[in-house]
């Protein structure tokens, strides 16, 4: 199912929980995904589905406890992440490995200038002198779209707009020249003109630096305009992934089709609340011993509701995890 030829980035059979003192939580069920030097993989699904967790936990950034990282290989150029000392995980992070949060005001430092969260992971990663990594630090700053970027180096955080914090952070993220960008849900919080900026200025660094991106959403529409491939998450997992044009001509997952019938069909209005999908949210307390999303699914039959459905591959880099698919196909992917 993987073809990790030449990944940069390959996780394989991720499993993460939580043990909590109302029992364990479990956030991440079986992951799998690789990523290509240059791609940008779209990561969507509801909110509670795994999203954050898988990225954190690829990083090492949950706190243990209560995160426990149960099984899963993490490979990063071919290095293996869940064997690294914290120092060398920490160099990853600032280094190789970028990441933009959804809320910038949590991720930037309040009581340190802005040019002063820029210029220490190129001091600490890169070894930078004060001189260079001053200069460098414009340089992020204009790559970016942040006017007078020379002067704006010793404002704090809250001086600046909301969509220009977004960029600051965008610019530290990409300070070290990272060959993978985390982008977890960068653009929700902000209003759908900025959100289109945002987009724009991504899509753009993307061809002039050419790192590979996951970006994680919650929002399929987001993704659609500039994902090469997406993986849809339900319940800690990965149930259907495939290119962009391929997962709109055919979706497989009846989830993903119901993602895909609550988008807005109006350009423009996608900043109005989504059309929720009818039923309750799973039920993370357990491991899933099911189709976790069967509850709400039309096509579920019985085989649903006693097996987890495995990826499946379909042809055209298209895989699924659904046995309705199987059941009413057998020979296609006589499962
Ligand atoms: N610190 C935590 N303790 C217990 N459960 C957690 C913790 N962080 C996240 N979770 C649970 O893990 C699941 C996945 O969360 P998350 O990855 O944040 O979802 P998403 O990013 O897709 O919205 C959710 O059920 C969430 O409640
Ligand atoms: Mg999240």
């Amino acid at each position: 199912m993987l073809d990790s030829g030449a990944a940069i980035l390959d996780v394989a059979d991720l499993k993460t929980v939580f043990n909590t003192r109302d029992g364990v939580v479990h956030a991440v069920n079986g992951v799998s995904f690789s990523l290509a030097p240059g791609e940008l993989l779209g990561v969507v699904g509801e909110s509670g589905s795994g999203k954050s967790v898988t990225m954190m936990s690829l990083m090492g950034l949950l706190p243990s406890p209560p995160a426990e990282i149960v099984t899963g290989e993490i490979i990063y150029d071919g290095q293996d992440v869940r064997a690294m000392k914290p120092e060398q995980l920490r160099a990853l992070r600032g280094g190789q490995i970028g990441f933009i949060f959804q809320d910038p005001m949590t991720s930037l430092n309040p009581v340190f200038t802005v040019g002063f969260q820029l210029m220490e992971p190129l001091r600490v990663h890169l070894g930078m002198n004060k001189k260079q990594a001053r200069a460098r630090s414009v340089e992020l700053l204009e790559l970016v779209g942040i006017p007078d970027a020379a002067s704006r180096l010793k404002d704090f955080p809250h001086q600046f707009s909301g969509g220009m914090r977004q960029r600051v952070m965008i610019a530290i993220a990409l300070a070290c020249d990272p060959k993978v960008l985390i982008a977890d849900e960068p653009t929700t919080a902000l209003d759908v003109t900025i959100q289109a900026q945002i987009l724009e200025l991504v899509k753009e660094l993307r061809q002039k630096l050419g790192m590979a991106i996951v970006w994680i959403t919650h929002d399929l529409g987001v993704v659609a305009e500039i994902a090469d491939r997406i993986a849809v998450m339900y319940a800690g997992q990965i149930v259907e992934h495939a290119p962009v044009k391929e997962l709109f001509r055919n979706p497989q997952h009846p989830y993903t089709q119901a993602l895909l019938e609550t988008l807005p069909k109006v350009e423009g209005a996608r900043n109005e609340r989504l059309l929720s999908i009818d039923g309750q949210p799973p039920n993370m307390t357990r491991a899933p011993q099911s189709c976790e999303f069967a509850p709400r699914c039309k096509y579920a039959f019985e085989r649903c509701r006693r097996e987890n459905p495995v990826r499946v591959d379909i042809g055209n880099g298209h895989d699924v995890a659904c046995w309705w698919d199987v059941h009413i196909d057998g020979e296609r992917h006589a499962g």
